[in-house]
């Protein structure tokens, strides 16, 4: 079954939890939608833990496009959701509708994802306009984390909370479809989606958000830059992995690799011929 933004709300309505992880790529994506996966998330976080940049500012349109069209081929069943860039939405409405219907006619998404509150709220009812559904960001939304001064837990005093709660209900007004709360402490995060109707995402928001998201790097242990306080890790591929390349390095150097099993045959006369 397809997900959509209407199952999204069903399962808000039935106190069903959503479940969400990020991809970047077709192979991993059909991973995640066999294992049922209700959205995958096409994360600028692609800066950090694809292009190994140290934040997601310098992430563009074409960056998200292409990786938004690998992860679309891979999601049969899963809701793609692909992030729009830092600085495609933040100039204008204009260009905000403009870059949300790239994303959707050429990155294949079926909804997008901006950052921000109330300041954003006129685009985010423009795209809702265009007929593309929108997922919000609040809290520790990283294309801010130049003006928050590093990676900080949001909404811990009464006004960055109170402010918190407003922006969530000023892009509800605006026509999100749900809302990611990223850091903000679990008390807040289940405040806010008790006085929301659609659903909330958590990833470091606690146990009451209606879903969750993580970067699936971070929880598979494949990026160990940074990891925050809010992952859990629910497999260590990366030691996995890199025990793998040198397994491979060392048959290859002792020549055990490949075996007979993993080459091709030839008639002995066509070789015999060649001399
Ligand atoms: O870019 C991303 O991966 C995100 C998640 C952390 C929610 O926005």
């Amino acid at each position: 079954m397809k997900h959509t933004v209407t199952t999204f709300q069903k399962a808000k309505d039935e106190g069903k939890k959503i479940s969400m992880l990020t991809a970047y790529d077709y192979s991993t994506a059909s991973l995640m939608d066999a294992a049922g996966i209700h959205g995958i998330l096409v994360g600028d976080s692609l800066g950090n833990v694809i292009l190994g940049y140290e934040d997601t500012i310098s992430v563009t349109m074409e960056d998200m496009i292409h990786h938004g069209a690998a992860v679309a081929r891979g999601a049969k069943n899963a809701l793609v959701v692909v992030d729009m860039p830092f600085m495609s939405y933040q100039t204008s409405v204009y260009d905000a509708v403009v870059n949300a219907g790239r994303l959707m006619k050429e990155g294949r998404a079926n909804a997008v994802k901006l950052e921000g509150g109330q300041s954003v709220a006129p685009q985010i009812q423009a795209i809702c306009q265009a007929g593309i559904p929108v997922m919000g960001h609040l809290g520790l939304t990283p294309q801010s984390i130049h003006a928050f001064g590093g990676h900080k837990v949001q909404g811990r005093d009464e006004a960055a909370a109170r402010k918190l709660l407003e922006d969530a209900k000023a892009i509800e007004a605006a026509g999100v479809f749900a809302v990611v709360l990223e850091c903000v402490p679990a008390e807040l995060a289940r405040r806010v989606t008790k006085e929301l109707s659609v659903p909330t995402i958590g990833i470091g928001a606690g146990a009451d958000c209606d879903g969750q998201i993580l970067v699936y790097q971070d929880m598979l242990g494949l990026f160990s830059d940074f990891t925050p306080k809010f992952v859990k890790r629910f497999a260590e591929l990366g030691t996995a992995m890199q025990a793998a390349f040198q397994a491979y390095m060392e048959e290859v150097e002792q020549g055990a690799f490949p075996a007979k099993e993993h080459s091709y045959g030839i008639a002995k006369e066509v070789i015999e011929k060649l001399y």
